[in-house]
């Protein structure tokens, strides 16, 4: 039997139940392809139930505040994908009279819709022979034929493009690209691949060669930098001991553009108490401090792919009432990064 022949066969046998499986909506179908390039299917399922509950057309998320999309993509992390969703929304809206593009060609005019997902929703929901290929089939590729040039390099995503495209069934391509994905996840998974039950076991390359470990190859990404972040978190309690505190909105470039955080400074190395002293003044004017104290002794260290984020979380008491403030039951509203939710969590105020 082929390669792809054993990829459906096993997939027949072994596919799991998932929500979106149930249709052919470009709409849903794109909703969880962007959201399983964020996570997990375990992890994905949850926040593809809720987007589809609260957005259940096309017209309906373009028609949502941002806010309300980073509300719901909270916790997924890598934001820019929560805001091209709204704006691809928006496009289908706009610019194709709120229809789903139906080919691989127009799908790729959306925002944040490259190869991977204009592949992956031409074939599922139009059987367009397009080769999916992300991280599972590189490793499923990279394995069995025992390819070891770098995925992340132009010529590996060159090579493994057209390899995945000339082995394909094109004429069983919805179950195709969705099997060798499967595969890859659950049969040929990253750490404890299942070798000794595996359908391709006579065949595969890196089996024969004991590379199953070394394959598939990546490059070293970039140097990760390591930034230092101090979260002053003001809080003021009125007479009736209702307690109110301060998130203010990331602006500009960078990470977590328009998600919400406390005050921060941000500094070139670990700063003390007294440093935050001083530049609590200047960050609070002239509020009545009455204490200023470290939540955290030793730092959060907060991990994104290019940057270590060493974090300390500063509780500032005052005495005076304070503009901007929210109350501390209101926090759960706004769409903060994770690692502002997990000390949202902790500190219980
Ligand atoms: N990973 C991402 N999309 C997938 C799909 N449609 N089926 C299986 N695994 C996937």
């Amino acid at each position: 039997m082929s390669f792809s022949g054993k990829i459906l066969d096993w997939y027949h046998k072994n596919k799991r139940t998932l929500p979106w499986r149930k249709s052919t909506d470009p709409y849903k179908i794109w909703l969880s392809e962007i959201i399983l390039q964020q996570t997990r299917v375990a992890q994905g399922t949850p926040y593809y139930l809720r987007f589809v509950e609260t957005f259940p057309t096309v017209d309906d998320l373009a028609n949502a505040e941002e806010e309300q999309v980073l509300k719901l993509w909270q916790g997924l992390g890598y934001y820019s994908r929560a805001r091209n969703l709204h704006a691809a929304a928006k496009m289908v809206v706009d610019e194709y009279n709120g229809k789903f593009p139906d080919n691989y060609k127009k799908l790729l005019t959306l925002k944040g819709v490259g190869d991977y997902t204009a592949s992956a929703i031409s074939s599922i929901c139009f059987n367009e022979p397009h080769a999916v290929v992300d991280g599972n089939v590189y490793r499923v590729l990279s394995r069995y034929y025992g390819i070891d040039i770098p995925i992340n390099s132009t010529e590996g995503i060159k090579y493994f493009k057209a390899l995945a495209q000339k082995v394909m069934d094109p004429d069983h391509i919805r179950d195709y690209n969705q099997g060798i994905m499967e595969f890859g996840a659950i049969q040929c998974s990253p750490k404890k691949p299942l070798c000794l039950h595996c359908p391709l076991n006579d065949s595969c390359v890196a089996l024969e060669k004991g590379l199953v470990h070394q394959l598939p190859v990546k490059l070293k990404k970039t140097k990760v930098s390591n930034r230092y972040f101090n979260y002053l978190i003001p809080i003021y309690k009125d007479t009736n001991g209702k307690k109110y505190t301060r998130l203010q909105q990331r602006k500009g470039k960078g990470i977590w553009q328009n998600l919400w955080e406390f005050p921060l400074i941000e500094s070139k190395s670990s700063l003390e108490n007294k440093d935050i002293v001083l530049k609590s003044n200047v960050i609070f004017g002239d509020l009545d401090i009455n204490d200023i104290h470290i939540y955290n002794d030793t730092d959060i260290v907060h991990k994104l792919s290019h940057q270590h984020l060493y974090t300390k979380f500063w509780i500032v008491d005052v005495n005076t009432d304070f503009d901007h403030k929210i109350s501390v039951e209101k926090l759960s509203e706004f769409p903060v990064p994770v690692l502002i939710a997990d000390f949202i969590k902790a500190f219980k105020f």
